[in-house]
């Protein structure tokens, strides 16, 4: 059997034609199922609902033989024990450094300032900051990044930018890029050797899809 991790919401939407090109399509629809183990048509696969997050865990500890994440949670992750041998060109948008529309990054970089720093990229952003020199105080948060400035709790943030619309909504401008970020296949090193004749044509399928 071949387990793929899947999270909610965009992933999934995004991934499901990559699915049914490689002959996989699951049994019930998970944003309306509250099965976390879903069965697919194809008789030796199928799919676990997981958070976003989650995802590379699942993968490197081979609860999962293959899964789908973001570029922003591998770095985040680290990578280890996990094989990427494919960009989907799937939820593409960037991660950036955001602040108030009448903050003065720039002269605050320059002036050496501290600053307050809320993301929930903590790895991501200690790197990005330690490599310009700037020195920053971290405050892990697991969602509405954007929120954070507007009350006070933090200068600027490190979130995820597609269209900007959530940042002109919330008075912030995005002020310098961290990554471009898109979502990988990733598959587990070992499931890929046991398990080859089951996993590979599964890359091949997705290989083909994204190219079509
Ligand atoms: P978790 O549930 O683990 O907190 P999440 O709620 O951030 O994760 P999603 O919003 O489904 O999960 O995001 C999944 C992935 O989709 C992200 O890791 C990122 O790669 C990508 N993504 C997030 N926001 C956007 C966006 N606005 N536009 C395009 N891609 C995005
Ligand atoms: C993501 C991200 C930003 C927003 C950016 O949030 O964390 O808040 O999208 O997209 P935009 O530039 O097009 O406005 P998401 O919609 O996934 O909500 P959540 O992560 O809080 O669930």
């Amino acid at each position: 059997m071949v387990t793929i991790a899947l999270s909610k919401g965009r992933i999934y939407e995004e991934t499901k034609p990559l699915l049914e090109a490689a002959g996989i399509v699951p049994a019930e629809d998970p944003e309306v199922s509250r099965k976390l183990i879903i069965p697919t048509g194809h008789p030796g696969v199928r799919v676990i609902i997981v958070r976003a997050s989650d995802v590379p865990t699942y993968v490197q500890y081979g609860a999962a033989d293959l899964g789908v994440a973001g570029r922003d949670l591998l770095v985040e992750h680290g990578g280890r024990g996990l094989y990427q041998p494919l960009d989907l060109g799937i939820a593409r948008c960037r991660m950036m450094v955001a602040v108030p529309e009448d903050f003065d990054y720039p002269a605050a970089v320059r002036k050496g300032a501290r600053l307050r720093v809320a993301t929930k990229y903590i790895q991501t952003a200690r790197e990005h900051f330690a490599a310009k020199g700037v020195h920053v105080d971290l405050i892990k948060l697991y969602g509405s990044m954007e929120l954070a400035p507007l009350v006070g709790l933090a200068d600027a943030i490190v979130d995820l930018v597609d269209t900007g619309s959530t940042l002109r909504a919330n008075r912030l401008k995005a002020v310098e890029e961290i990554l471009a970020v898109s979502s990988r296949l990733i598959v587990n090193p070992a499931s890929l050797k046991v398990k080859r004749a089951e996993v590979l044509p599964i890359i091949e399928a997705f290989e083909r899809a994204c190219r079509g």
